[in-house]
């Protein structure tokens, strides 16, 4: 296409963008007759100049990025004609209330559908047990084609457009998420866009040289680059590969940030753009709501840097953002950026990532259990807590991975404490090599090399449910009230409802054995399931307690969004912070140490002489001050 010549017929930008004139015409023109041309063509006229703009600074040196752009639009097209029209339904209705996944009721879960339910029909038939639990979000841990035995859970893709055989066909997943939305749950599945699997059909076309796919990965023929990159690059799976290159049988290297077996996307190459966009907008026309952007801090690479959370990976998903508004607009981003948390939040924004774990919260709430002082997550709340406008936390106690201490070090140096020594200890209390721990995790990654080391462990053996100590039960429902409470959709994994243990089994599954995160993956157990109303047991305990917490936050608007204001208790063991709502804040006070507390009154002074406990549903008077049993968490409603 002549890139000079004005167009002569009208188009939006004329006359002051002729780039963007001759893309939309070039669309217009082969499609304007269809039937879903006008939907499409007004989403596209608010949406085209961002995705030029952001596509233009990576790839507009290329002399083919206009017929890029173009080629690009079409498979955008054909992927909203194949749309189905119940989600072109939801789509009019998402645009519409475009603040939805801010309520008090969104609550997620997340779950392995072979552990959880065996297949795609168990998923199925379990729809009226997260209902039981109010779940209206549910996370399926990757469900595509991946290698045997070695899938890192799934997180190595051979296909993006077929399920893994054991789970079902693809088509059993389509159903799958037509009768979730139907019962209100959203699907939420993961776009595992940085890395293919080795056995993926691109991996196995550049392994045997051809050279249009070679340039989807960074294949090297010998160590000189390399050697180069891994200078200043961070080891993440070392017990699996030092460094983050593998060899291939024919001498050559490729760049495998994760396993040996996850080849790394070349995204400089606009042809991986454009493919990954079609693997994306299919994944969504399954009718996927929250897509969770999977390795997010890694998908660009510079020499001479440590190729994270680069600024052309936020333009990918700016781009990619933009394709889903034009083609798939329920569509919303969940960020999966397990880094600093200043990195963390430059990927949270309605035109990036509309909702991000919240990974802060998570490691400090094992922070505080442990050290029983709740100063950095009181910091944290009240310093890194607030979102922009539109988006969200997703805040968790426990993930299918390891907990990272990614807390900052600037952060902890103001309470005097020094990162590199904090995380030994944290990591020596979590796998109970602490006097007094009463926690039963395991190592993830130990790398003396650097000190480096995770943990794994279920959210219950981690609280000494497994350990047989008393305070367990308290301790689990405290920290999930913690996350039903502080703002943002809390996201139950899976199995810590109903208190599931560490489970050594997966060193017997050759494909598991090497890596220490199954032992937080266990099966779902039918017994503790069928516990779950009988309050004589932990796992009764646990699943009613939680199910108390989630309808009384269902039933209390203040809990809706994010909004939180700190509250100082001065007491150096008693978390406290305010839910600001025009019908009454709530003022939510935790105890997270083992013996009992009180909140004064002169801290209390300036609230009203009575609160209704929503948890205990009591009320507390306040004039004398509050005390607080081991373990105890209230949510006082003030005012009315
Ligand atoms: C994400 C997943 C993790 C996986 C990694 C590689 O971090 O949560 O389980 O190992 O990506 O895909
Ligand atoms: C690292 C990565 C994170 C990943 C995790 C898996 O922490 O930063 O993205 O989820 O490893 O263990």
């Amino acid at each position: 296409m002549p890139q000079s010549a004005e167009p002569t017929v009208p188009s939006p930008w004329l006359p002051g963008d002729a780039q963007l004139a001759r893309v939309w015409l070039a669309l217009q023109q082969r499609h304007a007759a269809a039937a879903d041309w006008p939907a499409f063509d007004q989403r596209l006229r608010t949406h085209l100049g961002t995705l030029r703009d952001e596509l233009a600074t990576l790839y507009s040196e290329r002399h083919d990025f206009e017929p890029f752009l173009i080629d690009l639009l079409r498979q955008c097209f054909a992927a909203w004609q194949s749309r189905d029209e119940s989600l072109k339904a939801l789509d009019n209705q998402r645009e519409h209330d475009p603040d939805w996944f801010q309520s008090e009721r969104l609550l997620g879960g997340v779950c392995y559908v072979d552990l959880f339910a065996g297949n795609f029909a168990g998923v199925e038939a379990s729809i009226p047990y997260f209902q039981e639990l109010g779940l209206s979000y549910l996370h399926l841990m990757p469900p595509f084609q991946c290698p045997e035995p070695h899938s890192d859970g799934g997180y190595a893709v051979s296909s993006y457009r077929q399920t893994s055989a054991k789970l079902g066909h693809i088509d059993e997943l389509r159903r799958l998420s037509a009768r979730l939305r139907e019962a209100g749950i959203s699907l939420v599945l993961d776009f595992v866009f940085n890395h293919t699997a080795d056995e993926h059909d691109w991996a196995v076309a550049a392994a045997a040289g051809d050279p249009r796919y070679r340039d989807f990965f960074f294949i090297f023929p010998d160590r000189t680059e390399p050697d180069r990159y891994e200078r200043t690059l961070r080891e993440i799976f070392p017990d699996e590969h030092p460094g983050a290159f593998s060899q291939l049988p024919d001498g050559r290297w490729v760049w495998t940030t994760f396993h040996s077996y996850q080849w790394d996307l070349n995204y400089a190459n606009p042809a991986v753009f454009a493919a990954m966009a079609g693997e994306m907008l299919f994944i969504a026309n399954l009718g996927v709501e929250f897509l969770r952007m999977d390795a997010v801090a890694f998908i660009w690479k510079r020499l001479g840097t440590v190729c994270e959370n680069l600024p052309e990976a936020h333009t990918l998903l700016r781009a990619y953002n933009a394709l889903a508004r034009i083609a798939a607009p329920s569509l919303l981003f969940k960020s999966e950026a397990i880094v600093h948390p200043d990195d963390v939040v430059k990927y949270i924004a309605p035109a990036e990532c509309q909702v991000s774990y919240n990974p802060l919260q998570m490691a400090l709430l094992w922070n505080t259990l442990a050290t029983r002082e709740v100063n950095l997550l009181q910091q944290a709340l009240e310093n890194r807590h607030a979102l922009p406008a539109g988006t969200a936390w997703v805040n968790y106690v426990r993930s299918h991975d390891d907990i990272g201490w990614t807390f900052a070090d600037e952060d902890a140096a103001q309470f005097g404490i020094n990162g590199f020594d904090h995380r030994q200890f944290l990591n020596r209390f979590y796998v109970n090599r602490f006097a007094g721990s009463f926690a039963r995790g395991v190592p993830f990654q130990d790398n003396p090399a650097t000190g480096d080391c995770r943990i794994s462990g279920t959210c219950a053996s981690l609280c000494g449910l497994e350990q047989g100590d008393s305070h367990a039960v308290a301790r689990i429902l405290l920290l999930y009230g913690i996350v039903l409470s502080a703002g943002g959709i809390p996201l139950i994994y899976l199995g810590d409802e109903i208190g599931a243990l560490n489970d050594m089994g997966y060193l017997a599954d050759p494909g598991k054995a090497g890596d220490s995160r199954w032992v937080h993956r266990p099966p779902r157990s039918a017994a503790r399931h069928a516990q779950r109303g009988d309050p004589t047991t932990d796992a009764g305990r646990i699943h009613l307690g939680l199910r108390r917490l989630i309808a009384q936050r269902a039933a209390t608007p203040a809990f809706a969004g994010g909004h939180l204001i700190g509250f100082r208790t001065k007491n150096p063991g008693v978390l406290g912070f305010t839910r600001p709502h025009r019908e009454g804040d709530v003022l939510v006070l935790a105890n997270l140490s083992e013996y009992g507390q009180r909140v004064s009154a002169e801290v209390l002074s300036a609230m009203p002489d009575f609160a209704l406990d929503l948890v205990s549903g009591a009320h507390a008077g306040l004039r004398g001050g509050l005390a607080l049993g081991p373990y105890q968490m209230v949510w006082l409603r003030l005012g009315t």
